[in-house]
């Protein structure tokens, strides 16, 4: 469904970033694992890639610090020749109540979620634009569209997101590259994994599917977005919540 395609992953080195990494892969595109600290973990996922018969490369940045963003995207750009699909996938939560956040939680987490999301679409639009039917992908959250209590930083930086997402679907339209968001619900990840034992009765509660997600079903709708079978979708985000913001 990708054959030919290069995609660019953010925090690809595990959670939904890898299972979106893989999916490319398995689908023929070509991938660029980007990890933050995690070399092994990332080198991992890049064997499994190649696996699927793709080439595969691993790339180490810190997406909130955009010269080092915008060296990486350039480091790619001449290792791939082109780059057709960006996800926007890192991402990081430092929760805690409004009245007891710091600014340097407040920060991080506009920087990494938001502001990470910017540098790559500034640095990899023009490669983007390039192509027959670039793809754009930002992994947001049911948080950014409800608000979620402990999430301030997070949910105004997933919002931002979303924001973005449709500026960037209009700014770039007519170079025919459409820019989706997805906004997860509680999937299990390691992101999810300190969360409290009564998520569990919350979920069954809120949740109509009665579940947590996997990071698979992100990637699939991830890779249903990057496909040509998405080709008239733009400016819009996809709840992939088991139904919790309906
Ligand atoms: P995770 O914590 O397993 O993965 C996040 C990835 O981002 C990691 O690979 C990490 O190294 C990378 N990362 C963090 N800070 C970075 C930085 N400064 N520079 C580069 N990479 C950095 O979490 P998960 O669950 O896989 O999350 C993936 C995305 O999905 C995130 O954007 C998250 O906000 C979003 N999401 C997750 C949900 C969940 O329930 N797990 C729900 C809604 C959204």
């Amino acid at each position: 469904m990708l054959n030919g395609q290069t995609a660019v992953i953010t925090g690809a080195s595990r959670g939904i970033g890898k299972a979106i990494a893989l999916s490319m892969a398995q689908n023929g595109a070509n991938v660029a694992i980007l990890y933050e600290r995690n070399m092994e973990a990332a080198e991992a996922v890049r064997q499994q890639a190649v696996g699927f018969g793709v080439e595969a490369k691993t790339y180490s940045c810190n997406v909130a610090d955009y010269q080092e963003s915008k060296n990486v995207c350039e480091t790619i750009i001449a290792d791939f020749g082109a780059v057709n699909i960006l996800v926007n996938n890192a991402g990081v939560v430092k929760d805690n109540l409004v009245l007891r956040m710091s600014e340097e939680d407040f920060n991080t987490v506009v920087d990494v979620n938001l502001k990470g999301a910017f540098n790559f679409i500034k640095h990899l639009s023009r490669s983007l634009m390039r192509s027959p039917a670039g793809r754009i992908i930002n992994i947001s959250s049911v948080s950014g569209m409800m608000g979620n209590p402990g999430q301030a930083n997070y949910a105004a930086a997933k919002a931002g997101m979303i924001g973005l997402t449709k500026t960037v679907a209009r700014e770039l339209a007519g170079r025919k590259v459409t820019c989706n968001a997805i906004a997860p619900g509680f999937i299990e990840t390691d992101m999810t994994a300190s969360l409290p034992k009564e998520i569990s009765t919350y979920i069954d509660t809120a949740v109509p599917l009665k579940r947590m997600g996997t990071a698979a079903e992100i990637a699939h709708v991830a890779v249903f977005l990057a496909s040509a079978l998405s080709s008239y979708i733009t400016g819009e985000v996809i709840q992939v919540d088991g139904g919790l913001n309906m």
